[in-house]
């Protein structure tokens, strides 16, 4: 009988482990620690040097990554809406820049241009 209770304890804690692994995106619970922004976020004011300093070594210049170029404003804006620019910027299992996740003060400003309708300047 106890075995039997240790058994069912193991099972769920193993369909736990691997519901948390598949999910992709963290909850953001480190972001939502942080103080609100409270100013616009724009391409111009932030989100071009987030770029420029994770992610134009190897999404830019002749041969960019996966065809990604996000060297410009236009091509970031499009990534955002259509190719998961986000989402693999948050997802602990399979982030960008690869090498892990960027701290949550920059990812709470990228999400912050989303809300704010993703602005040039
Ligand atoms: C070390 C090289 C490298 C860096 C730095 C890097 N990436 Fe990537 N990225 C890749 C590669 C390789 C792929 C294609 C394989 C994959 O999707 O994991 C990719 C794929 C992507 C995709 C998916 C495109 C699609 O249509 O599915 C997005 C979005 C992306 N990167 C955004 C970023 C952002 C934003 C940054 C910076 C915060 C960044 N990457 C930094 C190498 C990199």
């Amino acid at each position: 009988m106890k075995h039997k209770t240790i058994n069912t304890v193991l099972a769920i804690s193993a369909l736990l482990l691997t519901q948390s692994c598949t999910t992709a995106i963290i909850d953001e619970g480190d972001i939502d620690g942080l103080p609100p922004i409270t100013r616009t976020v724009t391409y111009q004011s932030d989100v071009g040097n987030i770029m420029f300093n994770n992610c134009i070594t190897c999404h830019g210049g002749a041969a960019p990554s996966d065809g990604l170029d996000l060297s410009n404003y236009q091509n970031t804006k499009s990534a955002a809406e259509q190719r998961n620019l986000i989402q693999r910027m948050n997802s602990v299992t399979n982030p960008m820049p690869p090498q892990g996740l960027l701290s949550p003060e920059i990812r709470q400003i990228m999400d912050k241009w989303i809300e704010d309708g993703l602005l040039e300047q």
